[in-house]
């Protein structure tokens, strides 16, 4: 089944109460007839039974379809990408991993928290490249290592061969787990679990979301891992809004559609970009360094959505670029329904924190990060090429 039908069939054919929409339920709590019933429920992991331990019906539906998109047994959602992030690390710490490999470029924030967490002496994370793995990887104590990837990464979008890492890092320690990002690569891009991952997390703000109107996160395992994941969310109390997850289930209906048409574009525009004289640099999954995009093409069906590019003459060209679109917003998320550029490398919260994390790649200054929408391709190729310097 192509992924079109299968992602109706799923929206659809799952939906509670033969309804085409699952309904929201709001109630947080369940009463019972008398305590040994209530008793009973808790045991039972009833619905409803308090939301904060991961039974609203609402909630549970939604995380029943990311699990299947991502190719895992369960998922838990949290209220933004940062609350699942965390509770990857804080369920790494509950299995006892006090070893961490974080790739060497992954979202701003991402790498924060794990510089934060070594800070605190509660994780030894590292940051290094996932495409050489050497002695460096090797946990300086007894027992296994998270090793957390971002892929494409943001804004980089470097691609890591995933399953290369997983089969290396396994070889060192088979308990050891291999986390990767996938918010930059949705399902309909890839399919890491496919790749032997052991968990994927994706921010839900931003493809799967699609419309710049809900904040949510997922990670979505095995059965096997799920419920250090899930106490993690009932011990830190960090429950997503119902109203979030049902925004989520109607955009997972359109889903398809739209990351295809944005890689689409986005394709078309990573050509063009790459063929300007006044653009020196374009990082995208399909074009650059062949053997990078090999790895790509093997591992993704699409390239993705998301474009950086460096344009010649320094941050004076750049500020004249990006105030020159006409069509193309300035805001700094991705994912939505309108293209957006912003300059990560100039924004307070990356620099100059990011760049004294050790291990780190630094971002380019001058890096123009664009989230390509659902505008007429031919339409974004004009605007970027007014804008641009002939
Ligand atoms: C790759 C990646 N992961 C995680 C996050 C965090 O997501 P949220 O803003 O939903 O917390 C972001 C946000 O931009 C991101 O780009």
């Amino acid at each position: 089944m192509k992924f079109d039908t299968y992602i109706q069939r799923l929206c659809v054919g799952d939906s509670p109460g033969e309804q085409f929409t699952p309904s929201t339920h709001r109630s947080v709590v369940t009463r019972a007839r008398d305590i040994d019933a209530l008793g009973e429920k808790y045991r039972s992991g009833h619905d409803y039974f308090y939301m904060r331990f991961g039974n609203n019906p609402t909630i549970a539906h939604v995380e029943s379809l990311l699990a299947r998109l991502d190719g895992m047994e369960q998922s838990v959602m949290f209220p933004s990408g940062m609350a699942a992030i965390a509770a990857i690390a804080f369920g790494c710490l509950a299995r006892g991993m006090r070893h961490a490999v974080i790739q060497n470029q992954v979202f701003d924030q991402t790498a924060r928290l794990f510089d934060q967490l070594r800070k605190w002496g509660l994780l030894d994370a590292r940051f290094l490249d996932p495409r050489q793995i050497d002695e460096r990887w090797k946990p300086p104590f007894e027992g296994p290592m998270l090793v957390y990837l971002e892929s494409p990464s943001n804004p980089l979008l470097t691609v890591v061969d995933v399953k290369a890492v997983v089969s290396r890092v396994k070889a060192i320690d088979h308990n050891s787990l291999v986390v990767v990002d996938s918010t930059v690569g949705p399902p309909g891009v890839q399919r890491l679990a496919d790749c032997g991952a052991d968990v994927i997390v994706h921010s839900t703000t931003k493809y799967l979301g699609g419309h710049n109107d809900l904040m949510g996160g997922v990670i979505s395992t095995s059965n096997a891992l799920h419920a250090e994941f899930a106490d993690v969310r009932l011990l830190f109390g960090g429950v997503p809004s119902v109203d979030d997850a049902w925004l989520l289930s109607r955009s997972l209906k359109t889903h398809s559609l739209r990351i295809a048409r944005m890689c689409e574009t986005a394709e078309k525009l990573a050509r063009c970009l790459e063929q300007h004289p006044a653009v020196s640099d374009v990082w995208y999954p399909f074009a650059g360094d062949l053997k990078s995009v090999e790895i790509a093409r093997r591992q993704m069906a699409r390239g993705g959505a998301l474009i950086s590019f460096a344009v010649r003459g320094g941050m004076d060209a750049v500020r004249k670029f990006c105030n020159a679109v006409q069509i193309i917003e300035i805001a700094s998320s991705l994912g939505g329904t309108a293209s957006v550029i912003e300059v990560p490398g100039e924004l307070d919260w990356s620099d100059p924190k990011q760049s004294t994390i050790e291990g780190l790649r630094t971002i380019p200054g001058g890096l123009i990060r664009m989230s390509v929408g659902l505008e007429d391709a031919d339409d974004l190729i004009t605007d970027i090429n007014t804008a641009l310097p002939s």
